[in-house]
């Protein structure tokens, strides 16, 4: 089972018109076909697309009524679950195609009374870069897609990269750049650098080098009052809060700049599969203490699914060292010489992503072009191994024929070293692994969307006792909107209510993201089911 693959389709080119006059008439339809809960404020929408048609080509505007609205709102959606035809959509789509395009976006909302959403690579698992969950809030997505270029400086080891490049177009660049350079973000190659960088980004070189958000040296973002700032003009407060404090909540974030990491020009890596009745229980019970006291260099994780655990691993180093290190600190997984494969780190991208190391590079740079799949995943942080019979018992639930897969990703190592208030992203010393449940199908009808929800819930709920307390936390970027979610009718998000998730996913932190909030977005423009709310200027006052 592969999380990442996307579909084989290369992106059409879409067939954008670029007339004024079809532009007016789609606007005049928009306004006419809005469905009954926005049309009390058809003038609103209005109001709104004219504002933007003044700052904005129309050929980037697009409006319910028109032939490329649905590919384009499709285009990086990564869920089933949030395309069905019950789903609000967003008045308008703007594709922008430079700075000053988001800049309109964001003063024609506020002067308007509409909300932006941002979507860089459409990733989110519940789906908040492109919808609202509350019809009564009509809403634009800002599609920043097309700003994807990537600027490779091998002699400084820094690159400048827009929101709108995916993980795996960043990685290609960077490799066709130096074959010394690397940037430790996650594994899916189409996951968006917007929203990866927002929210943490871990992946196989994490525990050498930490987070994504980690190696983020300045950034350009478009603020609540459309200005234009950069990390010398935004100050340090906002610069900490969008390195992790998660997408949408601070501003739009246009492009970043970041610090490259050295490696080797030659890694290694290896599957190893076990099955339950190769003892796969004993090693995944023994991983868990193993895998975070490795060496940083060295990344091994778990996949769990069906009856097999599949150990998949990342060496900053060649095989002789690594079956020695293997032997050494995990002999009963019974490692050898011929497990490894020795490539390129820009390849082992590609293997982590499709199994394969020998595939094309120019696979990472395959966007897709539509959501094939539906999908649910919650997360944990374990602190303390899970003992063995609890592992015991989970292959009942792996066997159902509903069952998802379970990832096991080892931190401690760089991951450790780094204080949890230096960046919002608070899990760092003391977490073994983070774990996440994934399910993802493809059959369509309530009893496959019953069955598969309740599997990854009714799992995470068994967990309970045996994961982080108090709060139980998860990782932004798995957002979960389980875990609480804002109501958007209100004026101006609860701070209360929002500390039920918020601590959950930023725990001491939360409290800073919140301050920071209020002095940047005190009216609270941008926000989404799971966005920062401003603090209240006296705390407690009442549960707003
Ligand atoms: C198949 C799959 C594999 C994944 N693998 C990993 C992994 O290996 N490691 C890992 O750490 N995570 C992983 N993730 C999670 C991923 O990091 C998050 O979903 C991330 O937020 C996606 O970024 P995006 O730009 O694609 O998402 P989007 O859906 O575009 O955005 C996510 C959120 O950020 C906001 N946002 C987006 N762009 C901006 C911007 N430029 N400025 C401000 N706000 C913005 C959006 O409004 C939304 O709220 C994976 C997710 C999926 C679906
Ligand atoms: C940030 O913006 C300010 C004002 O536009 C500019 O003077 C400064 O050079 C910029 N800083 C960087 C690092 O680009
Ligand atoms: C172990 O499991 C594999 C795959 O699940 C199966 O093919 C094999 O027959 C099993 N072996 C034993 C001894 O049960
Ligand atoms: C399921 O798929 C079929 C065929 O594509 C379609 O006709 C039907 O409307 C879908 N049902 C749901 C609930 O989405
Ligand atoms: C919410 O907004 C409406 C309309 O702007 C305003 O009339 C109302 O007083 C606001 N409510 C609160 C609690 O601020």
């Amino acid at each position: 089972m592969n999380m990442c693959t996307p579909q084989g389709q290369r992106l059409a080119a879409s067939n954008m018109s670029r007339s004024r006059a079809i532009l007016r008439l789609l606007l005049a339809l928009c306004i006419l076909s809005c469905n009954t809960s926005i049309s009390s404020s058809a003038s609103t929408a209005d109001a709104f697309l004219h504002c933007l048609a003044a700052a904005i080509p129309p050929h980037l505007l697009h409006t319910p009524p028109s032939p490329s609205y649905s590919p384009l709102l499709l285009s990086s959606a990564r869920n089933l679950r949030f395309v069905t035809p019950g789903t609000p959509r967003p008045l308008a789509i703007v594709a922008a195609g430079e700075a000053s395009h988001a800049q309109a976006a964001v003063r024609c909302g506020r002067l308007q009374g509409v909300r932006v959403r941002v979507r860089s690579g459409g990733h989110d698992y519940e789906g908040l870069s492109y919808l609202s969950l509350d019809p009564r809030e009509p809403f634009a997505l800002l599609d920043l897609a097309a700003l994807r270029a990537v600027r490779v400086d091998p002699a400084r080891a820094e690159a400048w990269v827009g929101s709108g490049a995916t993980l795996g177009e960043l990685y290609y660049a960077v490799a066709a750049a130096s074959r010394a350079l690397a940037f430790p973000a996650g594994v899916c190659p189409t996951v968006g650098v917007g929203g990866h960088l927002c929210g943490g980004g871990f992946g196989t070189l994490m525990r050498r080098y930490g987070l994504a958000a980690d190696h983020v040296l300045d950034a350009v973002l478009v603020d609540a009052s459309g200005r234009l700032l950069n990390r010398t003009t935004m100050g340090e407060d906002l610069f900490w809060a969008i390195r992790g404090g998660g997408g949408e909540s601070f501003g739009v974030v246009l492009s970043w700049k970041l610090r490259l990491v050295r490696v080797p020009e030659s890694v290694t890596v290896f599957t190893i599969r076990r099955s339950r009745n190769q003892s796969a229980t004993h090693l995944i019970a023994k991983w868990q203490e193993i895998a975070p006291a490795l060496p940083p260099d060295l990344y091994l994780r778990v996949v769990v699914h069906n009856q097999d655990a599949q150990f998949q691993s990342l060496f900053l180093g060649r095989c002789d060292r690594l079956v020695r290190l293997m032997r050494a600190r995990f002999s009963d997984l019974g490692m050898v010489r011929a497990d490894c494969e020795e490539i390129t780190w820009i390849q082992s991208t590609v293997y982590f992503a499709f199994r394969s190391s020998s595939k094309p590079l120019e696979l990472l740079l395959d966007r897709g072009t539509k959501p094939d799949s539906y999908v649910k995943a919650k997360s944990d942080y374990v602190q303390e191994a899970i003992p063995w019979h609890v592992w015991e018992s989970t292959w009942t639930w792996l066997a159902k024929q509903e069952a998802g897969i379970l990832i096991l990703d080892p931190y401690g190592g760089g991951m450790g070293s780094v204080a949890p208030s230096a960046t919002p992203f608070p899990h760092r010393k003391g977490n073994l692994y983070n774990l996440q449940y994934y399910s993802s199908w493809s059959e369509n009808g309530t009893d496959a969307f019953d069955k598969h929800m309740a599997w990854v819930r009714g799992l995470y709920k068994q967990m309970e006792p045996y994961v982080s307390k108090n709060p139980r936390t998860g990782y932004v970027n798995y957002r979960d909107l389980d875990l609480g979610r804002n109501e958007l009718g209100s004026n101006v998000t609860s701070y209360a209510k929002a500390r039920v998730w918020g601590e959950k996913y930023f725990k001491g932190n939360f409290e800073r993201l919140a301050a920071v909030k209020a002095m940047v977005d005190p009216g609270d423009f941008f926000r989404n089911e799971q966005s920062i709310p401003p603090l209240p200027a006296v705390k407690g006052w009442n549960s707003m």
